[in-house]
Order: C-alpha cells, then structure tokens, then sequence
C-alpha cells in the first residue's frame, strides 16, 4: 500500500512522488493550508493539502487525530523559515495529490504526546499507549536484544529447548499459580516459576548446553521491578564450573551492550562475596554507582555508654554501623526526619546522627543528639574510621545485623540518589559465596536462599555434614548473581548431581522424604541414571531491558502488564467463569465472587 514508511523521507526524495500510510499525529489548519504530521513506528512526516484541490482539501478538513491515511504526493522543499532541522523529515514535506481515509477514529482517550497519562488509564488503552514513540522504541529494543542474546547463545552450541507450562510446582520461592485439571478431577497443574527442574533434567538427557526464553509465573507482592508472568532468559550447561559459566555469560552480556548500546562494560565484572556486600553496602545487590559505603563500628562500642548502641554491639546477631555523607551537614532537621521514618520502614527504631562542622574541634564542633553519651576517645575513632571531614554527616544504625542492613543499605541508595551521588555508568558485578540456607524465624525451620538444587561448596558429604552440624548457617554455596546498578538481574548455580547430597539438602530443608519423593521424586529418580556434573542462571529480561531502555519499571518494557494488584485492565483478567465451566473442573466456590455480592 505504501512506497516508503513516514519517518525516513528527505531531501534525497525531493520531486518524487511517494505514497505514505499511517496515523494523524496532528492537523493544523494555516490560513487556507492544511498540514497534517502523519506517523507510523519510523517517525512524523509533514503532509500539505492546498485548497486547490477542492475535493481532497474538503476531505482533509473533516479528518482528526488518529484517523489512519494514505496519501499520494510529491515530495517537496519546506518553504524558507519553516524547515525543522530536529526532526529527520524536517527539510521536507508532502503535497499531497490523493487522500484516502482508511479508517476513522474516535477521539482517542489521550493524545499520543500527552506525558501526563496515569499508568491506569495507558494499560486500560494499551494499544493507543503503545502507539507513542517512546513505547515503540523500547518494544522494538526488546526485541533486538532477545535477538542478539539468541545469536550469542547459538554460536556458544546452546540448543533452545521449550518447556511445559502445565506442570508440577518448582519451588522458588513465590505462591504457585494453579490450573485445575478436567481430566483429573482434584488435581491441579503449576504453571511453572521457572522451568529449574526441566532444564536440569535436560542436562541429564545429554542436550549439554541449553536456553529458553520461558515465561515464568510468580504469585507475590508486586513492585516496579516484578510482575506475575515475566520473561527470563534461562540457561544451563553440562560440565562447568562457575567460572566458566561466569565468563560466557559476562561476555555475553559485553558483547549485548557493546552492539545494542555501543556500552563497554568494565571487564572482568568486579566479584564480591555476599558477606562483604551485606557488611559494606548493607545489600546482595550493591549499587556501585553510589560512592558510599557502610562503616562497621560494632568493635567500637561494646563499652559505650550509650545502651542503644552498646546492646547490640555487644550481642553476636546484632550490629552498629555508619554510614559517612559527604557534605551532608547540609541537611535539614526536616529532611533528617523524613530519612528517619524511611528507614523505619526498614524496621529501624531510629536514626541516630552526628553533623561534623569542625571536626578539628572535637567534640564541640559536632552536633548531634548522640554525642553526649559517647567519650572523646571513642568519638575520635568513630570519625577517623568513618573519615569524616567537615561539613559531612554520619548517619547510624544499631540493631539486629539483617535491620542495620536493610535500614541503612536502602538508606544508602535514597540519600545517594537524593544528594545526586549516583554516577552515570554502568556498574555491572558478581556477587558470589551465598549462604546456603536461611532461618526462617517465623516458621521456624531453614530455607533455600536460593533454590533447594544447589550445590554446597564443601567437597564431599562428611564436610557438607560437619557444617550442617556445626551451623547450617555457615554453609557456603555455590551461587552467584548478576547486579547491574543495584539491580539483580540473574541469579543461578551450580547444581547437586548426587541423589544422596539432594536428599540430604531437603533433610535440612524439612522436606521429608514422602513429600521430596512426591514432589520431585523424578528429580531424584534422574539423579541415579547418570546425571553430569551442571549449574546455569537465568537473567530476568525485563528487568534488563528496563536497564538498557531507562525506563522506571518492568511494566514500562512489558507490552500487556497487569497492574499492581496483577489485573489485566484491557482484557480484565482474571474473570470469573460459569457453573458448567465450574462443574466441568471439579469446582465450587467456597464463597460467592465479589459481583454477585450486595
Ligand atoms: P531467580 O528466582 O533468581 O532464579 O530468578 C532469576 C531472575 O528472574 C528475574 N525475576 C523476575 N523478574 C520479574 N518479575 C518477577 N516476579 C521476577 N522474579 C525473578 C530476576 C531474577 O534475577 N531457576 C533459578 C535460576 C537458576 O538457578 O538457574 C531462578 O529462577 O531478574
Ligand atoms: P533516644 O536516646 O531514644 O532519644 O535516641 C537518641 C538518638 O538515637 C535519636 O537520634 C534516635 O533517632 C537515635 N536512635 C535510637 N534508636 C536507634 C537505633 N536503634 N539505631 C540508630 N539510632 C537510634
């Protein structure tokens, strides 16, 4: 229908005749001249209707915003003074010669540069909201970028394998969604939270390297950076070790943002146990791009008088930290109470700090509600080990070690972010040397910090016991995460390929052995037939794409995402169904949906 999309005509097209398909951006009548900016995915294109012709001019007049053309015309310089040289088609324009309305529009719910629409009224609409550039752009990043990853993978001998989405729960952690089987009546199928236990089943099928581009689905609290059904990229291989698999997929991602970007990420990525991360940057998924760090000060104030500090200074799970804000006295008692009730969030029972005007001074050049209770002595250490200057502040924490982190880890990001401290770079890194398990206080009993297939540093079963034994929380395992500017974009490991080992790490879990037979009784059936040495990752392509594109969300990359309450509001899913489909499953609903209500 059309000789060329809109958005690439110029100057090398002058005097042809072109015809052109796509959508009014804009009419603007000028003093008997028509000009409509006609666009499609390439960009605008300036089309001119003179009223000398009558007819097509009369057709023009009635077309609005949205309306989907063709036109027929020639292509011709801007007259003098009104030639755009930011946009790519702005040295010409169209006098156009034929006009057919392929569709007409109604007026649509929002204009397509509009930047002030809620996020509601765009999803209800997804398909007008899609039609802006910036949406454009970054669906069609999307797509380059799972096309390279692709290419990348299939010259690397990786075979792209698919996997059911009707299946049996794989345990990472979120709420399953469920699918109630009509052939099985009271048996439901997962839909799969990744697809772990196919591709480790796929190792010991001999496929040797293997990815997939899964959807996998998570019913969990949703934020920016998650969604119930997302994209990972997910990987595994026979035969390596972690450094390997570390290697192909940091050159992998090198590569990506090398040709998509013209990026060069800093290579080798920086490595950094989970233990330092927690202690410096009180996270597993440091933002590097922010030049703080947490300063540890609980050698120092075991003694102190002060029992907010000394308390948890003194017992073995709690911590006093610091964190060091250059130039930071700056900041107002209204602006150190807002920071103190963010990190309540956190669980923080406060936010005690100390403003070093003249540090030279001691203690009468430092303002704070704190000092008082501290001796000179131990204030010296604290500013020289925090290596305050004047004019900085010191922010600090004591409490549980996991609520210092947390409060002062995010405390980090927030105050890095509002002082402007965050540089403009790309910070990929590793973090490596993950515990293995995890106490869960509330149900008393361990979890995975990872997932349940995850292989132990110790070497062999009567090492791997002892530690069991002595502490599973100092049981090292072999896991690792990509974070990119203190986002966690993969995560993965090398897996246990011994039935005996993953029987054992279940034990440890609470699985018992009826349940772990049930559950994953195939795995552990697999393991005795020869299963190779393994370990992959997946990376979450959402959260990449958001990265690369800059966009504040995962939804903003996603082309349908639900809502925070994990609704579809263009098609308003999840919807309730009829008796006979009920029936037909097996099902009665213990309480009558919300409609039917009153
Ligand atoms: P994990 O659970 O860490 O590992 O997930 C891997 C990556 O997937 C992304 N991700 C998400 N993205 C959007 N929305 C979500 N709800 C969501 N949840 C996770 C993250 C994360 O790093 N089977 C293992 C991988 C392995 O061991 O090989 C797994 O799924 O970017
Ligand atoms: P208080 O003695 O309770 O008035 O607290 C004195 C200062 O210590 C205040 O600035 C509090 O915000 C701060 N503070 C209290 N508890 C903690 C805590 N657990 N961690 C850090 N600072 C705290």
């Amino acid at each position: 229908m059309r000789s060329h999309p809109c958005g690439v005509i110029n100057t090398s097209h002058l005097t042809r005749e072109v015809e052109l398909c796509g959508w009014v951006h804009r009419r603007r009548d000028h003093g008997g001249v028509i000009f409509i900016d006609l666009r499609d995915y390439t960009g605008l294109v300036q089309v001119v209707f003179d009223p000398d012709r009558a007819a097509i001019f009369e057709q023009a007049e009635h077309v609005r915003n949205e309306y989907v053309l063709k036109v027929t015309g020639k292509v011709r310089d801007r007259p003098e003074g009104t030639v755009n040289p930011q946009m790519p088609t702005g040295e010409i324009e169209v006098l156009v010669t034929d006009l057919e309305v392929l569709n007409k529009a109604e007026t649509p719910p929002f204009q397509i540069d509009d930047t002030d629409v809620s996020e509601e009224h765009r999803l209800r609409y997804r398909y007008v909201d899609l039609r802006r550039p910036v949406m454009q752009d970054r669906l069609r990043m999307r797509a380059k970028v799972m096309q390279r990853l692709r290419n990348y993978l299939d010259a690397e001998a990786f075979v792209e394998i698919e996997t059911p989405t009707l299946t049996r729960a794989t345990p990472e952690g979120a709420r399953d969604y469920l699918v109630p089987s009509r052939t099985h009546p009271g048996s439901f199928f997962a839909l799969p939270q990744s697809p772990q236990l196919f591709k480790q089943l796929l190792m010991m099928s001999g496929m040797d390297r293997y990815y997939q581009i899964a959807r996998c689905f998570r019913d969990e609290d949703l934020r920016a950076d998650r969604q119930p059904e997302f994209s990972q990229l997910d990987i595994e291989m026979s035969f390596i070790d972690e450094a390997q698999i570390m290697s192909i997929m940091e050159n992998m991602m090198t590569q990506l943002f090398k040709e998509v970007m013209d990026v060069d990420l800093p290579s080798p990525f920086p490595q950094m146990t989970y233990a330092d991360a927690m202690m410096e940057y009180g996270s597993d998924k440091p933002d590097l791009r922010i030049p703080l760090k947490l300063v540890e000060l609980s050698d120092l104030m075991k003694d102190v008088e002060f029992k907010v500090f000394a308390e948890p200074a003194k017992n073995d799970d709690g911590r006093v930290a610091a964190l060091c804000v250059p130039g930071g006295s700056k900041l107002s008692r209204k602006d150190i109470d807002g920071y103190t009730e963010f990190v309540s969030r956190y669980g923080a029972r406060g936010l005690a700090y100390i403003k070093c005007n003249d540090v030279a001074a001691g203690r009468e050049g430092l303002q704070s509600p704190i000092v008082k209770n501290i001796s000179d002595e131990i204030l010296t250490a604290i500013i020289e080990r925090c290596n305050a200057k004047d004019g900085d502040l010191i922010f600090f924490g004591a409490d549980k070690a996991n609520v210092v982190a947390d409060a002062l880890g995010a405390l980090r990001v927030k105050v890095g972010t509002d002082l402007d401290m965050v540089s403009d770079t790309w910070q990929p890194m590793w973090v490596i040397d993950f515990p293995m398990f995890d106490w869960d206080a509330r149900e008393k009993r361990w979890h995975a910090l990872h997932h349940p297939f995850t292989a132990p540093q110790a070497t062999d079963m009567d090492e791997w016991q002892a530690q069991i034994d002595a502490d599973p929380a100092q049981c090292l395992s072999r896991a690792y995460d990509m974070v990119l500017n203190g986002t966690e974009l993969g995560g993965g490991s090398i897996r246990i390929h011994s039935s005996e080992m993953q029987q054992r790490a279940l034990d440890v879990l609470g699985v018992k052995s009826e349940e772990a037979n049930d559950k994953f009784g195939f795995l552990l059936d697999a393991l005795k037939y020869g299963a190779p040495p393994h370990g992959g990752i997946a990376f979450g392509i959402d959260r990449l794409i958001m990265l690369m594109t800059g966009a504040t969300s995962i939804r903003d990359v996603m082309a349908f995402p639900k809502t925070q309450t994990a609704a579809c509001l263009l098609t308003s899913a999840p919807s309730e169904v009829s008796e006979p489909q009920l029936k037909d499953l097996h099902l009665r609903l213990r309480s009558k949906p919300a409609s039917d209500k009153s």
